[in-house]
């Protein structure tokens, strides 16, 4: 993989194309394109999607451009890449990242189940934890971990600094995010019927994230394990919680 050797050095917000950059559970692979475009050439980039092919043609449809856009400037594009195991994957794993991001992390909508909801806080818990974790096993030396994400009720009930710690990584930068910073562009719900809709873009932040110096004392597993759980349903005002009261119905 390349770091764009004998180029000029360009950047957009926090990212330069000398950077080996990994992005995951990307939309329509707009904002890779986004960087791919500023950079001229992209073979310093892999940028992938959870969706497979088909799925990512069926969920979106405005993909086609971006991934055409991608593969012309040299950049890698794989499919079926879970942040789970992703360090793991017979390439990826052969590759150290100065950046790896994940933008607007969400593990999914599902019927009767609204974002205050402590089930689906736990299961978003528990993506952002994987990711840190794997993210973790892909870091060249001096790497950051990138996480964009809302940062106020109830988004800010994922503790996305407590989950980093859990995996070694210190919070060393929040930084507002502007979506016009990134020309073209179009952040994704992802899941269920609107997956190509967008959504208001209101508090949020890039989350920088590094190794710390300092031996970090909490090595716990998941974010299933039950301090997760009981902060995950630990709030009064989540009790009393409407959308508790919905009847649940999981499609998996
Ligand atoms: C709210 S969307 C954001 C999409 C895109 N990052 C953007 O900014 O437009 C959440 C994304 O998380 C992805 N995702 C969910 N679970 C994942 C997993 N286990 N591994 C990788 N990506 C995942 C979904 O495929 C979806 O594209």
């Amino acid at each position: 993989m390349m770091k764009g050797e004998g180029r000029k050095e360009r950047w957009i917000k926090h990212y330069s194309s000398s950077h080996r950059i990994l992005l995951v559970g990307e939309g329509d692979f707009s904002f890779s394109a986004c960087l791919a475009k500023v950079f001229g050439y992209a073979k310093n980039m892999v940028a992938t999607s959870y969706d497979s092919q088909d799925m990512l043609w069926e969920k979106h449809w405005s993909s086609e451009a971006h991934l055409e856009e991608l593969k012309q400037r040299g950049c890698l594009v794989l499919h079926d890449i879970d942040v789970n195991d992703m360090h793991k994957h017979p390439i990826l794993k052969t590759i150290k990242f100065d950046r790896i991001v994940f933008n607007f992390p969400h593990a999914g909508h599902f019927p009767g189940f609204c974002e205050r909801h402590t089930y689906l806080i736990k299961m978003h818990k528990e993506l952002v934890m994987a990711f840190f974790k794997s993210a973790g096993e892909m870091l060249s030396e001096g790497g950051e971990v990138h996480l964009s994400h809302r940062d106020d009720y109830p988004y800010n009930k994922w503790k996305v600094e407590k989950l980093a710690k859990r995996a070694d990584l210190h919070l060393i930068e929040r930084a507002e995010f502007f979506k016009s910073d990134y020309t073209g562009y179009h952040n994704k719900r992802g899941g269920g019927i609107k997956s190509n809709q967008t959504f208001p873009l209101k508090d949020f932040f890039t989350f920088t994230f590094k190794f710390s110096l300092v031996e970090c004392s909490c090595h716990e597993e998941t974010g299933s394990s039950k301090s997760d759980q009981e902060e995950a349903g630990s709030s009064e005002s989540d009790i009393e919680d409407l959308c508790e009261l919905l009847p649940v119905v999981l499609r998996f």
